[in-house]
């Protein structure tokens, strides 16, 4: 269950363990190396100090004063005459002397230098200083460095190190669990939210999580869910409000075709009857029309198909058609066109644009008031306008209203009807025309919808 985080923090865990024992190996070495340079300096530097002393002023006093020098635990002095015989031994053991012995012996004249330098192994090391006061007054100082000191050095840093490795690989340890747990909760978390999203529960509410990919991830995840819960609020509406959006006019038509069918009903009044009849099953067309259009948006099989055609008789059958409600509401319908022009899209869809924005403008208006179409070119874009002085939109809805099954206060369209599609299939075919759609509106005065194709 926790495989990336644990893969990550393992991954973090590996890298630190590696560079850190590399580190540490590193720095072993160099101190150590440092050290025992410096140890070498040391003894060639007191080596050839006694050696200058003695070329100066060579006597048995200096030489007893050289051993005198160097009687300590840690350093001796051994200085031989031109047989190789001891002259001088500040208290080097008999038995290492006869160790060394052969190999003073055996060596030639030359410069100070380190004889034995194996400070692991040996009890010394031993740096060389060659003098030479007159033909037989010759011979060597031998310095003797007990490596006690180093050794006893090496094991604390040993001991040091361990410690401090020790120490280091708790501490990551600490921050493995700390990282794996870190990483892990959230995704748990939104792992369990994205499964009651599976099962339709969208109240899912996850932490913030910072700015980094999990709290964007995590907020994605919210806004997912929230989308969905107010997809399903939505639905669940549109649903009520198409049933009773078809339960109405089917309450008109059952009612009204039994009433047209009694005997005895006079010719003028059966027609009434029907043409309510017509009427309310237009409404019904209309309503399963924007539907049918609505489901088809979804599935993206909307076309048009563009052609050019004249603005002035298209314009004027619009009007013609939508005249009679206009009428009905006392409402004055006005078209504006400076000069016939023609204009590049689908007539039919285009014409559905103007209806839908038209019977809005009739549906939100009040009786005895105007509504201008307006249409002009400009480019090679053509301009429609459908300007109102209806109710107006608050201006905090005008984003929402082209989105599907978005309707203005519930109220509202309770009285005014309308189930929240118009306006999001025409900004769906102006969309697909590859054209714009704006709207401005003012609460109480009116509103002007303007698309540019
Ligand atoms: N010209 C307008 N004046 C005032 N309000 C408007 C106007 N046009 C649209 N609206 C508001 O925008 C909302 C969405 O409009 P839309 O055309 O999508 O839906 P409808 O008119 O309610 O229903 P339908 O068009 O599907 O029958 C409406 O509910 C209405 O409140
Ligand atoms: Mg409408």
């Amino acid at each position: 269950m926790n495989k990336v985080s644990i893969k990550l923090a393992t991954c973090f865990f590996i890298v630190v363990l590696v560079m850190e024992c590399f580190l540490m190996v590193y720095l072993h070495r160099k101190i150590i190396h440092t050290r025992v340079e410096e140890e070498f300096s040391l003894l060639l530097s007191n080596g050839a100090n006694h050696r200058d002393v003695l070329v100066e002023n060579y006597s048995d006093t200096t030489i007893k004063h050289i051993v005198l020098m160097e009687m300590n635990e840690e350093r001796e002095v051994v200085i031989t005459d031109n047989r190789g015989n001891i002259i001088g031994n500040s208290g080097i053991d008999s038995n290492l002397l006869e160790v060394y012995n052969p190999l003073i012996k055996d060596l030639e004249e030359g410069k100070d230098r380190i004889l034995i330098s194996d400070w692991e192994n040996s009890p010394y090391i031993v740096s060389i200083h060659p003098y030479k006061v007159s033909e037989i007054e010759v011979g060597y100082v031998v310095m003797f460095q007990s490596t006690n000191s180093l050794n006893q050095m090496v094991s604390y840093l040993n001991v040091h190190f361990a410690i401090a490795g020790v120490t280091s690989f708790v501490v990551l340890l600490l921050i493995y669990a700390v990282l794996s747990k870190v990483i892990t909760r959230p995704l748990i978390r939104m792992k369990e939210a994205t499964e009651k999203l599976s099962k339709g529960e969208f109240n899912v509410s996850l932490p913030k999580l910072g700015k980094d990919e999990l709290g964007e991830l995590s907020f994605s995840i919210q806004k997912l869910a929230n989308d969905l819960e107010r997809l399903k609020k939505d639905r669940n509406e549109f649903l009520a409000s198409v049933s009773h959006e078809l339960s109405t006019p089917l309450t008109y038509l059952i009612g009204y075709s039994n009433v047209a069918m009694r005997d005895g009903l006079g010719d003028e009044e059966r027609k009434q009857y029907l043409e309510i009849i017509g009427e309310e099953s237009n409404k019904m067309k209309e309503l399963v029309k924007n539907l049918l259009d609505l489901a088809r948006m979804d599935e993206n099989s909307f076309t048009v198909t563009k052609t050019n055609f004249e603005s002035q008789p298209f314009l004027e059958d619009i009007c013609k058609l939508v005249a009679p409600s206009f009428e009905l509401k006392n409402i004055k319908l006005n078209l504006k066109t400076n000069e016939n022009f023609t204009i590049f899209a689908d007539s039919i869809r285009l014409g559905q644009i103007i209806v839908n924005l038209l019977d809005n403008a009739l549906k939100y208006s009040k009786e005895n008031t105007e509504v201008l179409l307006e249409a002009y070119k400009k480019g090679d874009k053509t301009v429609v306008k459908v300007i109102d002085s209806g109710i107006g939109i608050p201006s905090e809805e005008l984003d929402f209203i082209f989105e599907k099954l978005y309707r203005v206060e519930k109220s509202r369209s309770r009285v005014y009807g309308g189930s929240g599609i118009g306006l999001a299939v025409v900004k769906e075919l102006v969309e697909a025309h590859g054209g714009t759609i704006n709207v401005e509106s003012n609460l109480g005065i009116g509103s002007t919808f303007t698309i540019i194709i």
